[in-house]
């Protein structure tokens, strides 16, 4: 196993000294991992997401990013929100530019790399318009071109498909995967989705709520891109939605299909 790009040691956090939100969370995620969280409402998703970004600060234990501990939110972790965070009087490609502006590039580097990804997500004979004049599913494309030209390790995902609807979505999850794989950055993803879950993802750390604590961890082992109607889909499905009603197990497990 090569150097984990994530690791989180023992983390516990709460705020303004009330109850812990998050308590003694640890684990490694390797570089190009795809890494769901799942977890119902309120169980610290977003915050366990903010915590590994450096938006907010743990109680105890830390974040390292590629070894080196994380202290304040840099451009090798990048977060998409879910809201696009589109800037409105910006042009597509401008938003774009945003990330890297500043960056020691030349106007031109920028002005390329930003066509590079669009281009990537299939939206560079859009580059002049609005995010107004964009469908919601566009934007969201916007906003990962804006995040991917960062070129960042990480990418934090909070729900970033939430707002979409169904064939949207599995649009962009499919463009997402293809994209990760030839760009093999590390994503890490929260969803409400337990088929976007399965769909993208390498590991799902399935968290349970106060405190947030990761409650299990499962394993996808299928090749991908994976199809949503097959049998060992179908298991995991099964697998991860009888354990938000059923069962009660601690233990990590491993399923080789
Ligand atoms: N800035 C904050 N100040 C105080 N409490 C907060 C803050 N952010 C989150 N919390 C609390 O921490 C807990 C976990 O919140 P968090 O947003 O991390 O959950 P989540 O799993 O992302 O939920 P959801 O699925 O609804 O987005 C909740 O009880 C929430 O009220
Ligand atoms: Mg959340």
């Amino acid at each position: 196993m090569s150097t984990p790009i994530v690791s989180v040691e023992q983390i516990t956090k709460s705020y303004n000294g009330t109850s812990p939100v998050l308590s003694n969370i640890t684990f490694d995620i390797q570089p190009g991992e795809v890494i769901a969280l799942l977890g119902k409402s309120g169980c610290g998703k977003s915050t366990l997401l903010n915590c590994i970004g450096g938006f907010e600060e743990t109680d105890s234990g830390r974040v390292r990013l590629d070894g080196q501990q994380v202290i304040t939110p840099s451009k090798r972790c990048v977060m998409l929100m879910q809201n696009y965070g589109l800037l409105p009087w910006r042009s597509v490609q401008k938003n774009v530019e945003l990330g890297i502006e500043g960056s020691g590039l030349t106007k031109q580097a920028i002005t390329e790399r930003a066509q590079h990804y669009l281009q990537m997500v299939g939206l560079h004979d859009r580059a002049s318009s609005l995010p107004s004049e964009l469908s919601g599913g566009m934007q969201q494309r916007v906003a990962i071109a804006r995040a991917l030209a960062i070129q960042p390790e990480v990418i934090l995902m909070d729900e970033p498909f939430g707002a979409l609807d169904t064939f949207t979505r599995y649009y962009l999850q499919n463009e997402l995967l293809q994209i990760q794989q030839r760009e093999k950055m590390t994503i890490i993803l929260v969803t409400h989705d337990i088929d976007e879950a399965i769909y993208l993802a390498d590991r799902i750390f399935i968290m349970k709520p106060n405190p947030g604590e990761i409650h299990k961890e499962i394993s996808l082992k299928m090749s991908k891109p994976r199809d949503r109607s097959d049998s060992d889909f179908q298991h995991y499905r099964e697998l991860i939605f009888n354990e938000f009603h059923f069962t009660n197990m601690k233990s990590p497990i491993e399923f080789n299909i």
